[in-house]
């Protein structure tokens, strides 16, 4: 291990892989809820971070606590909890965890949107009530048969998604901000023209002021009454007060969403809603996929320490050497 890199900050919490992995090193843990304004000082020389949950965005202020900083090995594909530009300006490389996660996320995606459109969860309370035994469950009011999703997003993760609905003979157009040449999908440029031609919005785009509400009233009301939204990506990205009304007024008829926009605290309105199917951010959440996400973290500082590149660093931190500008 080179000389200084045998320490790390962990922002997060610990996890076995993670643990084992980083033996070897001194491991900082920072007290929970720490912000930008209360980091602690004495760590200031630290050259190495691990974020497993970053309590705020990791920005301008942290740089300025750690000026010896080369990586942060963020646990989770998407990174929109880092400054990432701010890291690139620094010197600082960033790192996440792709790829190990896209067929897990895809198969949490296909079983949203079936629990969605086939109202599974509701059903399910419905046997549980004890209701069963004086009236079925309704005929569900929609069917994948005669729907066609529009993707929100087409990276990995989307396309995963996307093959996944070609086998269930599901057609599929898609909105990203370039069309994507080697894809045969339909491409829309407008994502409210795509709205409007499409029942089924599938949202997997990064998060971040790029795309902050980009599924608002107006998309809403383009996708109509038989609209539903299913929404893999972050929060932030859907308009979440759009969402409560159209989903109260029936202006849509139905949402599954995996994450919000203040996680874990769901709004009380879509917790009262029943044309919603609400999960607690599982999009990775098996012991294997998450174990394999964690070994990424452990693997990208093994990488660094031994000064080797890192196997995956993101789009806005490229890599030349470990040497700060
Ligand atoms: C993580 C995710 O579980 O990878 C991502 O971007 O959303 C999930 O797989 C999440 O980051 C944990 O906070």
């Amino acid at each position: 291990m080179h000389a200084g890199k045998n320490e790390v900050v962990l922002v997060g919490p610990s996890k076995p892989v993670i643990a084992k992995g980083l033996a070897g090193f001194t491991v900082h843990s920072l007290p929970a809820g720490v912000t930008g304004k209360t980091l602690p000082a004495a760590l200031g020389q630290v050259r190495g971070m691990v974020v497993t949950g970053a309590p705020e965005l990791i920005g301008e202020a942290w740089f300025a606590r750690f000026p010896k900083l080369e990586i942060i090995s963020h646990f989770g594909v998407g990174y929109d909890r880092v400054d990432a530009v701010a890291a690139a300006k620094h010197g600082v490389i960033v790192t996440n965890t792709p790829e190990v996660l896209t067929e897990e996320v895809a198969d949490t995606a296909l079983g949203l949107l079936i629990s969605t459109v086939r109202e599974f969860p509701q059903a399910e309370r419905h046997v549980r009530a004890g209701r069963w035994l004086h009236q079925g469950y309704p005929l569900s009011k929609a069917t994948l048969r005669n729907r066609t999703v529009g993707m929100v997003g087409m990276g990995a993760i989307g396309q995963a998604i996307a093959r996944r609905l070609d086998a269930f003979g599901v057609p599929v157009v898609y909105h990203t901000r370039k069309p994507r040449s080697e894809l045969a999908y339909r491409y829309y440029a407008s994502l409210i023209d795509m709205a409007g031609d499409v029942d089924t919005l599938m949202v997997i785009v990064p998060g971040g002021p790029a795309t902050r509400n980009m599924i608002n009233a107006e998309v809403l009301e383009a996708l109509g009454p038989d609209g539903i939204v299913i929404n893999m990506a972050r929060g932030s990205v859907v308009d979440e007060r759009a969402l409560i009304k159209a989903l109260a007024e029936k202006r849509i008829l139905s949402a599954g969403l995996d994450v919000y926009v203040n996680e874990p605290d769901v709004p009380q309105q879509l917790i009262e809603l029943d044309n919603v199917v609400l999960l607690p951010h599982l999009g990775s959440a098996s012991i294997y996929t998450r174990e394999k996400m964690d070994q990424l973290v452990v693997d990208n500082i093994l990488a660094w320490a031994a000064d080797q590149p890192p196997l995956t660093p993101v789009v806005e931190t490229p890599w030349r050497s470990w040497a700060k500008a």
